[in-house]
């Protein structure tokens, strides 16, 4: 019944506005948490839930991203010679034998369901991953794995949902969810007013797809925002095939906002084994004064 899912779709083609000026020319997916970009912790997070085909859908401004996942012939040398082991193997390491990344344009900016949409040539008949890397989550095992073993379970598609404040509700897609039937989500809204949301359980930046997702994205039109909603067509999906919300373990942090980015950035920085002790004990006198 349920497919192993072998392919990832990483959507990066949006500016990053909410991070400018230092979004203007480089992507905000490289934004570093510590040592590593968020696009490198959203990779890492996909080939741990056994993704192998990495599908980048891309736009102009995004090119660091491809040097990122590119070996560096030049800085390996440099690394080798000066002895720096340790260093040259956290370069090394980060695509492993055995995973390929693709990269797709996205010529223009008409959302989030076309840029899934982008994806199609590329991913074929197969459940797949989307994930998007403003929403880090820290969790073990990381939230797309626990995805999958959901889905090798009982099948269907599945999407990663928290409970947000009823003010906040007009800030995601919201569903409405069936407890009776393995919290299969019945109704899917994009960003609407608290008043007119259906619950308070959000969607995060998680999703794992059945390929029937293409067909309803092909044909749904601009939702909100004027924009070609992933929402919309999970929507459309609802009734032909199972879509089941799932309540992640894990802290997600929203690096889309400066807040968001400083709070992971505190929690890696104390978890991290080379600044943990040193920053906690900053931030304790810092606190203090
Ligand atoms: C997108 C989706 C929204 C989802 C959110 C999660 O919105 O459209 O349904 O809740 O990601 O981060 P965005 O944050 O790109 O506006």
């Amino acid at each position: 019944m349920a497919h192993k899912v072998k392919a990832a779709v990483f959507p990066v083609a949006g500016r990053g506005t909410r991070f400018l000026p230092a979004t203007k020319a480089s992507p905000k997916e490289m934004l570093p948490i510590v040592d590593k970009p968020l696009i490198q912790y959203a990779v890492e997070e996909a080939i741990e839930a056994g993704a192998t085909k990495l599908v980048f859908v891309t736009g102009s401004s995004k090119r660091a991203i491809e040097d990122h996942f590119d070996t560096d012939p030049e800085l390996e040398q440099a690394l080798t010679e000066a002895g720096k082991d340790d260093l040259l193997k956290s370069i090394q390491d980060i695509v492993p034998p055995g995973v390929s990344c693709i990269y797709i344009r996205q010529g223009k900016p008409l959302g989030l369901g076309h840029a899934v949409l982008c994806a199609r040539a590329a991913i074929g008949d197969e459940p797949f991953f989307v994930h998007l890397a403003d929403d880090l989550i820290a969790g073990t095992p990381g939230c797309l794995s626990q995805m999958a073993k959901l889905h090798a379970q009982h099948g269907g598609s599945v999407i990663a949902v928290e409970t947000v404040p009823r003010e906040d509700t007009s800030s995601y897609g919201i569903v409405a969810i069936d407890k009776s039937d393995k919290n299969r989500i019945t109704a899917i809204v994009e960003k609407p007013a608290p008043q007119d949301a259906p619950s308070d359980s959000a969607v995060v930046g998680r999703y794992l797809l059945a390929p029937e997702i293409f067909d309803k994205l092909q044909h749904i039109g601009k939702g909100a925002g004027g924009e070609i909603q992933l929402t919309d067509g999970i929507a459309a999906l609802l009734d032909q095939s199972p879509v089941y919300a799932y309540s992640f373990s894990g802290v997600r942090y929203d690096c889309g906002s400066k807040l968001g980015y400083l709070q992971a950035t505190v929690a890696f920085g104390l978890s991290h084994p080379e600044t943990g002790k040193r920053f906690r004990e900053h931030l304790r006198e810092v606190l203090s004064d």
